[in-house]
């Protein structure tokens, strides 16, 4: 159902994709391990996501920033549990080379570490900047039911945004929601004919929903999505529609008599109101990272060939031309990627 989007032409990405290479022979410059840069929420405990990440930027001798990679060998991560009594299993790979002196270093736990982890950043046998990084415990994994009570701490603790431009502009035209009337209207309108909606209660941190018509399959990744928030956070009470399907549902504008109804939905367009969120790519990659997707927002960062040509919005689901795996355009999301 998804329009096509602008693909590259083959030579033009080939083009690219040996310029890439070009630039990435030059001789590699020495880096000094005390003068290099660790950072990220990777190194926080209390920031748990499905794979914690940090950045680690090579710097020269001389205090330079290397805008090169010093090749994908210059930096060994470990990462263990605080306690020798504690096993902890976790997923380490090497850390990803951007090629432009810095790396991103990813990690997945499959078990929480009571005590802590410890963390060390080696180049050769030196420790890097402040390494060993210790991160007292508790650090939960992804699948810990473990929600910070105070939805306030955890937006800080998240560095949240106290607003997001696209989500306040999609919710202008709906000053008060009235759940009744789309209790009786949502059905009528959106379930019969397309049958594509879920509604969706959240009730004392538990998820409750019922399908709207046929086509509600793709619910599995609306679940999973609030699943994964609610074991970090107590969410508040809430209630919402999210159409699952391929299109926008809602035409009506912001001054029809009737007016729109606020539905959720993955993908828009310039002429209906329906309201945004990362469709269901962003979300499962990132759920789903280093467990054997390779399109996920992390992942692609070590892919940096770059793509001209903005993606666009005004269509159904925006295919975004994602250079991985030979340069396959992949990866159709609800936003631009890159
Ligand atoms: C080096 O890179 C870090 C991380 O991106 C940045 O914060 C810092 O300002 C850079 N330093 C210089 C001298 O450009
Ligand atoms: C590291 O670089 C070597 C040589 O350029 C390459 O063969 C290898 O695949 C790279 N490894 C990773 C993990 O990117």
């Amino acid at each position: 159902m998804a329009p096509a989007g602008r693909r590259m032409s083959p030579p033009l990405l080939l083009l690219l994709l040996c310029a890439g290479t070009l630039r990435a022979t030059g001789a590699a410059e020495a880096v000094s391990p005390e003068r290099s840069l660790v950072w990220g929420p990777g190194l926080r405990a209390d920031i748990a996501v499905p794979v914690r990440y940090f950045y680690i930027q090579a710097v020269s001798e001389d205090g330079r920033n290397l805008t090169a990679s010093p090749g994908n060998k210059s930096f060994k991560v470990s990462i263990k549990s605080l306690s020798t009594k504690e096993f902890v299993r976790i997923h380490v790979p090497d850390p990803l080379d951007r090629n432009d002196g810095s790396f991103l270093m990813r990690y997945r736990m499959y078990g929480s570490a009571g005590e802590g982890l410890v963390i060390e950043v080696r180049h050769h046998d030196q420790h890097v900047a402040h390494s060993p990084y210790i991160l007292k415990g508790p650090v939960y994994h992804e699948y810990c039911d473990c929600p910070e009570e105070d939805p306030d701490i955890w937006q800080q603790t998240y560095s949240c945004p106290s607003s997001e431009e696209q989500i306040s502009k999609d919710f202008a035209p709906f000053p008060s929601i009235d759940l009744k009337r789309m209790l009786e209207e949502v059905p009528k309108r959106f379930a019969e004919s397309r049958g594509a909606i879920v509604h969706y209660t959240i009730l004392n941190n538990q998820i409750y929903r019922r399908s709207l018509g046929k086509y509600t399959d793709f619910k599995m990744f609306s679940d999973e999505m609030l699943q994964s928030l609610a074991r970090k956070v107590r969410l508040p009470d809430f209630e919402f529609y999210i159409n699952v399907g391929d299109w926008p549902v809602e035409h009506r504008k912001a001054n029809d008599t009737p007016g729109p109804l606020p539905m959720i939905s993955w993908c828009g367009s310039s002429d209906s109101r329906d309201i945004i969120l990362p469709t269901y790519d962003v979300t499962h990659s990132t759920l789903e990272a280093l467990r054997g997707v390779t399109n996920d927002l992390l992942s692609i960062q070590g892919h940096t060939v770059q793509i001209p040509g903005e993606p666009r919005w005004d269509g159904g689901c925006v295919q975004v031309p994602v250079s991985h795996d030979g340069g396959q355009p992949g990866l159709e999301a609800g936003f631009p990627i890159l």
